[in-house]
């Protein structure tokens, strides 16, 4: 990646922070980052940062005629291997799709003769207004990659598809664009759960959990950055099928397992899903009514135990590698599980962290028979990345 260059256009979105991250990241991989910062961009990040991040200086003005002298805008738009909008705001993805010049950023867009890829980050009525889906559509039918959006919180207080991808998956989309993708992984069948799953108490009732989902979305889309071929058995979820990966639609424990299996050979299975451990004993045909005495209690029976069948069964993959959500004894309860299922290793996150839970950064600790390794916090992305890392040096 050493020779690689990337322009990284910022531009005037909250997400602009994220975009210090992402520079950062790219640096420590090796790839030079020219930034250029919108007069709106500048208004969330500072060209001082921008410039630290990417030892580089940073390009705001059209008409500077020390710019121009030193670099000209054709050049600039020509300097880079990619171009990357991160934030895409409503206004550049407008801009460059109607091929408006009327500033540095939209300029370079319009001059550029290299790929270039969006990370769009908005308002979710904004991302969803239609003058956003035609721009969406011109720009994609003149070949502009897009990462993202992901759905969730926004800081404009709302809930929807407009947050910027994290950095970890802007970067992956970056490596893969610029070949450099190593794909260790490649020849490798994956098979990854997430999401909760849902257990009927009657047609219009159920018992579930928590689980968004996020962390195994990730985990399957950085597998699949990796090369595998991976399958994804997801609970109800809100996220998007991550790209390159078949997503297969469950809801209950049974159904989940059924689809593993279905899944199966697989080299690496990764449990993530939070499957519910008890269901009704007997759903209910019709809604259970209301009869004005004391409810009738819901006897419960267990649910099939996945990990432990996938890593006792006849086809078990090479590698089972399950997760544990803990609130206390985190250690201790993930040594006994790894005994337990079966399983190589235990991913054992603490959820009594505030914000883990559907949140987007993960405290976790790796245990095998080699022992316990304890991550700092992180991005969920991030943990994903450092796991499929992980998942690819077993194979090597
Ligand atoms: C606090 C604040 C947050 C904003 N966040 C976004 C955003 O996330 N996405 C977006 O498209 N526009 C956002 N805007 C509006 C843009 O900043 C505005 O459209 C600007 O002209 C975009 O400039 P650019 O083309 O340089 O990105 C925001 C504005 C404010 C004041």
């Amino acid at each position: 990646m050493a020779e690689k260059r990337i322009l990284l256009i910022v531009g005037g979105g909250i997400a602009a922070y994220k975009s210090l991250e992402l520079t950062r990241l790219l640096r420590k991989a090796g790839v030079a980052v020219r930034p250029i910062l919108t007069k709106a961009g500048a208004e969330f990040v500072t060209p001082l940062s921008l410039s630290a991040l990417a030892e580089d200086k940073v390009y705001s003005q059209l008409f500077s005629l020390t710019d121009e002298a030193e670099m000209g805008h054709i050049e600039l738009s020509r300097s880079a291997d990619l171009v990357v909008v991160a934030p895409a705001t409503a206004d550049l993805m407008a801009k460059a799709a109607q091929g408006l010049a009327s500033d540095l950023a939209s300029t370079t867009l319009l001059a550029t003769d290299k790929a270039v890829l969006m990370a769009p980050a908005m308002n979710v009525r904004m991302w969803e207004h239609a003058a956003t889906r035609r721009n969406l559509a011109i720009l994609r039918a003149d070949g502009v990659t897009f990462v993202g959006p992901d759905e969730g919180a926004m800081a404009c207080g709302e809930y929807g598809p407009g947050r910027m991808a994290e950095p970890p998956a802007i970067f992956e989309a970056i490596m893969a664009m610029l070949g450099g993708t190593a794909r260790p992984l490649a020849g490798k069948r994956a098979l990854v759960t997430a999401g909760p799953t849902v257990e009927a108490i009657d047609p219009v009732r159920m018992l579930t959990n928590r689980s968004s989902g996020k962390q195994g979305y990730a985990i399957a889309s950085s597998l699949a950055a990796l090369g595998a071929e991976v399958t994804l058995v997801s609970g109800p979820t809100a996220l998007p099928a991550p790209a390159g990966v078949k997503r297969v639609d469950v809801e209950s424990a049974r159904d989940m397992l059924a689809a593993c299996e279905a899944a199966l050979p697989a080299d690496v299975a990764v449990c993530v899903a939070a499957v519910a451990d008890w269901r009704p004993a007997d759903a209910s045909a019709g809604k259970i009514k209301k009869t004005g005495k004391a409810a009738e209690p819901i006897a419960l029976v267990e649910n099939p135990d996945i990990l432990a069948s996938l890593s006792k069964g006849a086809r078990r993959p090479r590698l089972v590698i399950g997760f544990a959500a803990e609130t206390n004894d985190l250690e201790a309860h993930a040594k006994a599980k790894l005994a337990r299922k079966g399983c190589d290793w235990i991913v054992a996150n603490d959820v009594s962290i505030a914000g883990t839970m559907g949140g987007d950064q993960n405290a976790v600790a790796l245990v095998s028979a080699d022992g316990i390794e304890r991550w700092e916090r992180m991005a969920k992305g991030e943990v994903a990345r450092r796991l499929a890392e992980r998942i690819a040096a077993q194979f090597a």
